[in-house]
């Protein structure tokens, strides 16, 4: 086994499925393996259960390894999970070099195509050496071992590697938490977008975030990114992402999230940490699903998805995405009712029409925490030079004039401690 290989482009396969009730199909691992940059050379279906030495029957794997062996592909992709055992019994059976690979290794090696930002990167390489590790314990065959690692130890070599991607992570994470607390104190609110892969989590980032003039974005917010990428792909956004908006002149940062997946294991998709991290420090969580799911699938991500963010600070609202593609009032409300049973709030929405957006911005507007005072500024330079301070600061609700200047505004609560410090400057 590779242990770090990358895209495995131009690489052949033959693709496995296996069902035990159903007609097995092919369809979707053959789509995942191509994403992954396979050629899908064959299919190989069987229905059956899982036999617990080689996945397929043994008569069935034998053949398959006659088939890779005829049409001299590099890999054998099964639609499923292969444990360490089977993944040995499978080495051993199948020609020389030709690897094994199953469904969360194919998701492992698609996600590591999709990554640019360092976390990603090193969340996928733990996740991938975590994976392989175990299955290499079990490999006997020389050859096979050989190939894994060139020289050394290769067990104790992937052990120091997880140990020390670890620590890099660590430090990852507690530069993104000093990084959530300079956004919070220069008086943006924080929202997290999470949600299922595809559910249209980077389309309503694009929406929330439109009003943005990025060239008012000052250097406190220097890390703000613009260039979000949309694409109909399998798995996209790794990356955490982050756009400022405003709302009722409140700044406001929304974070994009790695999207959940249903192929990776739970203890996977909790290594995705930086999605957690965002929604659990986040002023508001906004959950996206896909409305054009079936009740039971959305019911299934929902679950999934809130167990995973575990507790978070601030309200949850379920953000019912892509209402435009569903039929019917009744289809759209049984939805809502199923995702109101796991959120605290509901709002119906197209990310890509605008529909339901207003709605949903005052419902976030409400979950930020604001507070309102009353200053009272000096009537002249330096008293104008803060109130303008404060209308790019604060939603300033009223100001009137007379031997001071007196301001009414809400704000995030780190803001008006600033103002009010800062008329306690000027006397
Ligand atoms: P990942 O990056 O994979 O996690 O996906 P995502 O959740 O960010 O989804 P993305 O915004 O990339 O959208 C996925 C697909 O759904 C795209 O083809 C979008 O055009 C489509 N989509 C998003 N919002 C809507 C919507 O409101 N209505 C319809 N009909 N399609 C939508």
């Amino acid at each position: 086994m590779q242990e770090s290989h990358s895209r495995l482009d131009g690489s052949e396969a033959i693709v496995v499925a296996r069902s035990e009730t159903d007609r097995p199909d092919p369809t979707e691992i053959t789509r995942l393996a191509e994403a992954a940059g396979f050629a899908v050379a064959d299919a190989v279906t069987q229905r059956r259960r899982e036999d617990p030495g080689t996945w397929i029957g043994r008569g069935k794997a034998e053949a398959l390894a006659e088939r890779a062996r005829d049409l001299g592909v590099d890999v054998v992709v099964f639609d499923g999970g292969l444990d360490p055992g089977q993944y040995a019994d499978l080495v051993d059976l199948l020609p020389d070099g030709v690897e094994p690979v199953d469904r969360y290794r194919l998701v492992l090696d698609v996600f590591a195509d999709g990554t640019g930002d360092e976390r990603a990167a090193l969340q996928v390489e733990a996740a991938r050496l975590s994976y392989v590790l175990p299955r290499l314990r079990r490999i006997t065959k020389v050859s096979q071992l050989s190939k894994a690692v060139e020289k050394g130890n290769p067990i104790l070599d992937v052990e120091a590697r997880i140990d020390r991607i670890e620590n890099q992570l660590a430090d990852i994470a507690e530069r993104a938490a000093e990084r959530r607390e300079s956004r919070r104190a220069s008086g943006l609110g924080l929202v997290a977008i999470a949600g299922y892969t595809n559910a249209g989590k980077t389309t309503l980032l694009h929406r929330l975030a439109d009003d943005l003039s990025l060239a008012d974005a000052d250097a406190e917010h220097a890390d703000l990114t613009d260039s979000t990428p949309i694409e109909d792909r399998l798995f996209v956004t790794l990356e955490t992402i982050t756009r400022q908006g405003t709302l009722d002149d409140l700044d406001v940062a929304y974070t994009d999230t790695v999207g959940f997946v249903d192929a990776l294991p739970h203890d996977l998709v909790e290594s995705f940490s930086a999605t957690i991290d965002e929604a659990a420090s986040a002023d508001v969580t906004l959950l996206v699903v896909d409305a054009t799911d079936d009740p039971e699938r959305l019911r299934e991500k929902v679950s999934t998805s809130v167990d995973a963010m575990g507790d978070t600070e601030g309200p949850v609202v379920g953000v019912l995405n892509k209402v435009d593609a569903v039929d019917g009032q009744t289809a759209s409300a049984e939805r809502r009712d199923t995702l109101a049973e796991f959120v605290d709030d509901v709002v119906a929405v197209s990310a890509l029409e605008g529909t339901g957006v207003e709605r949903l911005e005052e419902r976030v507007r409400e979950a930020l925490p604001t507070e309102t005072a009353t200053l009272s500024l000096p009537n002249d330079g330096d008293g104008h030079r803060l109130l303008s301070w404060l209308h790019d600061h604060a939603s300033v609700d009223a100001v009137e004039y007379g031997s001071t200047v007196t301001v009414r505004l809400s704000a995030r609560p780190s803001v008006v401690e600033r103002a009010r410090a800062r008329v306690a400057d000027l006397g």
